[in-house]
């Protein structure tokens, strides 16, 4: 019969039938007169049996890993006892190489050890990807942007897509990237939140999937000069608004990719004590966590006792995390070590109306706050900052033509995944991932 033409992900829908495939060599082995070529096509994996004649050709006996080859032949259940993916087999009946991958020593394939030099394997990106697990945490990231645009959909936000290019910094002058905008000094954005809030009067809430540029002198297990910046504003909401917004967020967002079919079990495999987040979550007041921290005996980055005023650096922040063991809502941040445009307390001015979400494992993977909505606040705001206002007129402009109270947040996505998936750092999370020194592949 005529061979239909499928994808390996289909394989069960196609048990009995006559198919043909297309794929890499994933895996292959002979042995006694046959030829088992595990086979992927990104959307699945699937076993293939070779006998007889196709077994001993040429082309089986020097076939090699990461070829491609196109294969057809009956897709049978295997009995009990016999283990291939799926439980399946594709029984050979016709074959042909399409691409033939490099042999010997020398080959790079998907079989490169997961111990080898990481440099090295970041210079083979373009191959390594191939690999089980670096793919395995790409699907789970598609899931999650899926699911993530599909909770901001029901919440009514809007998606817009604001520039990269920029003349304004949000997070500090200390972390930009320059570029010669003919002549013009400009920057690579480092978050889009500026441009959100011009949006909302428009489009009322909105969101922007963006990447993020900061030149982070330092080498991190968190900190990436390129990462994909998942930010929204909303307007007209309260504080708490913003936290609880937050909390749906994330239990409606992993659950529907902990259930999602494909990233569901890839989950699994990656991190199997993964427990996904409930309502409502631990808030904790800034204040109270410098508390924490020193009852626990956690010294501030001079090695002593937390003081008000004191950053919690990223070794303290996880050690917090990971000792409480579930997500954490930690607000209240002194004005000094937030950024300017964030709004202060009305019953403490020391602090801000500012919020981390903080995870096991990671740390912090999102940051928000309220932002400063009265017109002279907001330029002496800009002023203090050390910031010229002839940058940030359309941004104090705008406060001027019907202000609203109004807050928003970044979400790491890349950090989001290294929690979810259990990886050590957000370079397993980027496709090919930069930081400081490494711009390629
Ligand atoms: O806390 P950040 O710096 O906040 C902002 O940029 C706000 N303007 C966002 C907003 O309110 N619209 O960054 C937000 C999140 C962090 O919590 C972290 O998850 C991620 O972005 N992030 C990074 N991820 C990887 N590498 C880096 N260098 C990152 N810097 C921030
Ligand atoms: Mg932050």
């Amino acid at each position: 019969p005529q061979a239909k033409k499928i994808k390996l992900r289909s394989v069960q829908d196609n048990l009995q039938t006559r198919v043909v495939v297309q794929g890499w060599v994933h895996r292959f082995r002979s042995q006694k007169g046959l030829a088992f070529i595990t086979l992927r096509d990104g959307s699945g994996f699937l076993q293939a049996v070779l006998t007889g004649d196709l077994a001993k050709a040429r082309i089986t006996q020097e076939l090699t890993l990461e070829s491609t080859v196109l294969i057809k032949g009956v897709i049978n259940k295997l009995p009990e006892g016999k283990s291939a993916p799926g439980g399946v087999e594709l029984v050979a009946d016709y074959y042909e190489v399409i691409g033939l991958a490099p042999s010997g020593e020398e080959a790079f394939t998907n079989k490169v050890q997961e111990n080898a030099d990481p440099s090295l394997l970041l210079d083979q990106r373009h191959l390594t990807l191939r690999g089980e697990t670096l793919s395995a945490v790409f699907k789970v990231r598609a899931a999650l942007m899926s699911s993530i645009r599909k909770f901001f959909a029901d919440e009514g936000l809007t998606e817009v897509t604001p520039p990269c290019m920029v003349q304004t910094q949000v997070e500090g002058g200390s972390t930009l990237f320059k570029l010669d905008y003919y002549g013009q000094e400009a920057f690579l954005t480092q978050s889009s939140q500026l441009y959100l809030e011009t949006c909302l009067p428009a489009l009322g809430d909105v969101y922007c999937v963006q990447e993020s540029f900061r030149a982070e002198k330092s080498h991190t297990r968190r900190h990436l000069s390129e990462f994909t910046h998942i930010e929204s504003e909303l307007a007209f909401i309260t504080f708490d608004d913003l936290l609880n917004h937050l909390e749906r967020l994330y239990t409606y967002v992993i659950k529907q990719v902990v259930e999602d079919p494909v990233a569901g079990p890839l989950i699994k495999q990656l991190n199997p004590n993964f427990v996904v987040p409930e309502m409502p979550f631990l808030r904790m007041q800034y204040i109270h966590a410098l508390d924490w921290l020193n009852e626990h005996g956690i010294p501030n980055e001079d090695g002593e006792a937390f003081k008000f005023g004191d950053d919690i650096a990223e070794a303290a922040e996880r050690k917090m995390t990971d000792i409480i063991g579930k997500p954490i809502l930690l607000t209240r941040f002194p004005v000094e070590i937030k950024a300017f445009y964030m709004k202060k307390c009305a019953d403490d001015p020391r602090v801000t109306e500012s919020v981390d979400v903080l995870m096991p494992n990671v740390g912090e993977i999102t940051g928000g706050s309220m932002r400063i909505d009265n017109h002279d606040e907001l330029v002496a705001a800009i002023k203090k900052e050390g910031l010229d206002l002839k940058d940030y007129y359309w941004l104090a402009d705008q406060s001027k033509y019907g202000s609203s109270p109004h807050g928003g947040y970044g979400l790491g996505t890349e950090r989001i995944l290294a929690w979810l998936c259990d990886r050590f750092t957000v370079r397993d999370c980027s496709l090919y991932p930069r930081f400081t020194g490494r711009c390629k592949p």
